[in-house]
């Protein structure tokens, strides 16, 4: 899907197992009447085929941007992003945004279907993969429902359920579950840990939750304070397949207390930042010194 804008020979270099090869990347977002907003800077990671990883960082540190360009949604204003595709039958990707994504004017399971549609799978095929899907997210009985009448929490489950059911090679997932309630929130944890081991997915998914980072994730990626870069890489040492019974393990608080003190450092800085915006100019478009891309 993306071009690998480094060039040939680029990924000769990678490892035949990386599905995912983040180099130099960087986005500045432009404007004619402020100065530009430098979102990320020297971006460099990789993620393995199959793999979990997640990102954390402090609000504003440009995980949503990052999560965009390797949707292809927002080219790069600086560096490459590079994906290995290795089914051409299976969607490269499939996002689930942080902002519900539902269709007003379709039902729960005309918005499911929506991308079975859009690839022309008959509809004696879609419709049992979509009533699987609605009740795999616990929306059985609301399949006529349109948006409206569904609660925040229940309009992410939909955008779930719409991702999970084109089973895609990546997983682009944006806080996909921080409109659910605690109970909900556990449960399509567990599910998701099912549907990874189940469809092979790789995953890429932001949280500011680390509780629920560590339980999910192969590795996770600790970005600074904006202009985000990676600042540290965790890995998870817990085996597959998991349960949430990991949560009782020492190691698991250890390493949450870990990333903790280092995210704290950044979301501090974060704080300090917007305390400068909010004296001096618009809340969150004011880069750091020497952080603007010329
Ligand atoms: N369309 C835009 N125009 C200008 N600046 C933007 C735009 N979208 C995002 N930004 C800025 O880019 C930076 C990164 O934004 P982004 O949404 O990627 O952060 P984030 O890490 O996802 O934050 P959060 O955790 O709050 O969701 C922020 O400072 C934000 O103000
Ligand atoms: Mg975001």
């Amino acid at each position: 899907m993306l071009a690998d804008p480094a060039g040939p020979g680029r990924l000769s270099e990678a490892s035949p197992t990386d599905k995912i090869i983040a180099t130099d990347l960087g986005y500045a977002y432009r404007s004619r009447r402020r100065a530009d907003v430098v979102a990320l800077e020297d971006v460099d990671f990789t993620v393995k085929e199959g793999e979990f990883v997640s990102v954390v960082g402090p609000s504003g540190c440009g995980k949503s941007t990052l999560l965009r360009l390797l949707g292809g949604l927002q080219e790069p204003t600086r560096g490459s992003v590079s994906i290995r595709r290795d089914d051409p039958a299976r969607p490269l990707t499939s996002p689930v945004f942080q902002e519900y994504s539902v269709f007003p004017w379709r039902t729960v399971e005309a918005n499911v279907r929506l991308g079975l549609d859009a690839a022309g799978v008959p509809r004696e095929v879609s419709a049992p993969r979509v009533r699987e899907w609605i009740r795999r997210v616990g929306l059985e009985g609301f399949e006529e429902s349109y948006p409206s009448g569904l609660s925040g929490g229940m309009k992410q489950r939909v955008a779930l359920a719409r991702a999970f059911i084109m089973e895609p090679e990546i997983l682009l997932m944006d806080e996909p579950f921080a409109a659910l309630d605690a109970q909900r929130r556990k449960i399509m944890q567990e599910e998701l840990l099912g549907i990874v081991r189940e469809k092979q997915n790789t995953v890429f998914f932001v949280t500011h939750n680390l509780d629920e980072a560590i339980l999910l994730s192969d590795r996770i990626i600790l970005m600074t304070a904006r202009p985000g870069r990676v600042k540290q890489v965790f890995d998870v040492p817990f085996e597959h397949p998991r349960s949430p019974e990991l949560r009782g393990d020492p190691r698991f608080a250890e390493l949450e207390s870990t990333i903790w003190s280092e995210l704290r450092k950044e979301v501090i800085v974060t704080d300090g930042e917007s305390g400068q915006e909010a004296a001096g100019s618009p809340k969150g478009v004011q880069p750091r010194q020497g952080a603007r891309h010329d």
